[in-house]
């Protein structure tokens, strides 16, 4: 056994023998814009026309020269990676770049304060810890106003300023005459039971936030989440398409906490509403649930279910954002002003692994900064290239944003006249820009073995990218968790020739489907 075999059994083993049955378990060797190599038998690098783009992290593509020339440069100055704990100017650019974009496309005065990290889930994980940070010092404030007012009461009491009458008694359930302790006592045993309720979240149906502990909880796929339900707290999920449901989690969930005030010398119970919703998180639209947008009503209307409540909105743009649908914030086109705004894929340029979760200034807990931290975190040289790929993006008024809004037309327009021509075969066109999906009706009663077994087992989309692999070249995938959809998720750089070259493959594919065509679509 070789040593390279047996690193790449060791290396998730189960993975690659996947891979290799789907015909897909090629080492690319290079990358340039949307294409990557594989060196064939023969010695010769073929080609391959990436569509998947980094699973939406190659806005620029592979090795785009500006980011590698930063880069370069960075290492040939011998610029240190790790100087954690001193002045990291870069970052503190990248955050500055970030604000600028989040006045102009939001309209906001607030500045967004940064909290970097090294990957999407990371930067999911600081906007939960913040937001519940936030709240449990939210309900430490109420908490101790109540007990400030309690002693208020007891003294006033004590001293006959104020009287004590039994409205108070029945205003908290307990029996005709109860004296001021047993009202203390059973105020404090109100705070002290909502206080220790598990943090709570609310999250769409369908959604996918990564995969760490926390994370996963708010990522809807029940394979990935309900191994671990027991890690963290569960979020309650709302599907996009009944907003109604969050108002009656809202209407269940919210709660309040008695309070006593001294009126008039006579002691009354004010109720007050206690914070149990640690934030709302979406994507600006769904990525690997299957490419759905949020629209500006299911946006204006989670905004303003939120705002009577007091939960902060946590927008995950770790996919949508960076530029993809023609705006820097995919959020910005529908009016979906973020609490919390979190980016990772496409920040490092493509080469860098770099993550940030920006909070914005009136809910931003400086206190947070002395409890999370991690070691790669705002290091010097994703930093950079975060800012390089923030200038590439700004450069010429935006362009690189009009040209995804241009290409995604063009996209869309392919597949649209795709669904036309075959309308048995494909089901639906979903995206903004260059982030979009196809969906393919179910093929579970086709004639061709592969077809209908890859449809009866749930893996459809993936035979699907295996056949456009072996056969034509492209590499794409579908949503992990809707796979009768296709997702396409090139880079800018996107030309016509590529755009040909899809049309050709997947009209062929559709072909091959409405034929049910075993050995076209096991060919290769
Ligand atoms: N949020 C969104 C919207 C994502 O698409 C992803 C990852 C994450 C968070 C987690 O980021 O992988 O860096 O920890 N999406 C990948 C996908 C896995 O299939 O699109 P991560």
């Amino acid at each position: 056994m070789s040593t390279a075999t047996a690193e790449f059994e060791l290396a998730e083993p189960m993975m690659l023998q996947w891979l290799t049955a789907l015909g897909v378990d090629v080492e690319f060797v290079r990358g340039e814009g949307n294409t990557l190599y594989f060196v064939g038998p023969d010695g010769a690098e073929v080609p391959v026309l990436d569509y998947a783009g980094g699973y939406g992290s190659l806005i620029l593509g592979h090795n785009h020269p500006g980011i590698v020339g930063a880069a370069r440069e960075f290492l040939d100055a011998g610029t240190p990676v790790l100087a954690q704990a001193s002045r990291q100017t870069a970052a503190s650019r990248v955050a500055t770049a970030l604000n600028t974009v989040l006045r102009r496309e939001f309209g906001v005065d607030e500045p967004y304060f940064a909290v970097f990290s090294n990957s999407g889930a990371e930067s999911i994980e600081v906007a939960l810890k913040h937001a519940e940070f936030d709240r449990v010092l939210k309900v430490k404030a109420l908490a101790d106003g109540i007990t400030e007012h309690l002693g208020a009461a007891r003294a006033a009491l004590a001293d006959g300023t104020a009287v004590l009458p039994d409205a108070v008694a029945a205003a908290l359930g307990l029996a005709p005459g109860s004296g001021i302790d047993a009202v203390a006592a059973e105020v404090g045993g109100r705070v002290a039971a909502l206080a220790a309720r598990p943090s709570l979240f609310i999250t769409l149906a369908g959604g996918f936030h990564g995969k760490l502990v926390g994370s996963v909880q708010l990522t809807h796929n029940p394979a990935f989440r309900t191994p671990f339900a027991t890690m963290a707290p569960q979020a309650r999920f709302v599907p996009l398409d009944r907003l109604d449901a969050l108002d009656e989690v809202i209407a269940q969930e919210r709660a309040t906490v008695p309070d006593l005030v001294v009126d008039d010398g006579v002691v009354t119970v004010v109720e007050r509403d206690f914070p149990v919703f640690s934030a709302f998180v979406l994507e600006a639209i769904q990525g690997e649930g299957g490419i759905r947008v949020v629209d500006r009503a299911a946006a204006d209307r989670i905004k303003a279910a939120c705002a009577a409540v007091d939960c902060p909105v946590v927008v995950d743009e770790i996919q949508s954002g960076m530029g993809r649908t023609g705006a820097f914030f995919a959020g910005s086109l529908i009016g979906l002003v973020p609490d919390y705004v979190t980016l990772a894929k496409g920040l490092g340029g493509g080469i860098a692994k770099a993550a940030v979760t920006l909070v914005r200034g009136g809910r931003y807990r400086p206190e947070f900064e002395l409890v999370h931290s991690s070691t790669f975190a705002k290091d010097t040289f994703s930093s950079t290239l975060a800012l390089t790929t923030l200038e590439l993006l700004e450069a010429d008024g935006g362009a690189a944003y009009r040209r995804a809004a241009d290409l995604g037309e063009r996209l869309t327009a392919l597949f649209t006249a795709l669904r036309a021509d075959f309308p048995d075969v494909v089901k639906d066109v979903r995206g903004k820009g260059l982030m979009l999906g196809l969906e393919f009706h179910d093929q579970s009663a086709s004639a061709a073995p592969s077809i209908a077994q890859a449809a009866l087992t749930d893996t459809f989309g993936y035979a699907v990218a295996g056949y456009l692999f072996r056969v034509h070249r492209i590499r794409t995938f579908p949503t992990a968790s809707a796979t009768t959809t296709l997702r396409f998720e090139p880079s800018v750089l996107l030309t016509d020739a590529e755009i040909a070259r899809l049309d050709t493959a997947l009209r062929a594919l559709a072909a091959v489907l409405r034929d049910q065509d075993e050995e076209a679509f096991t060919a290769g």
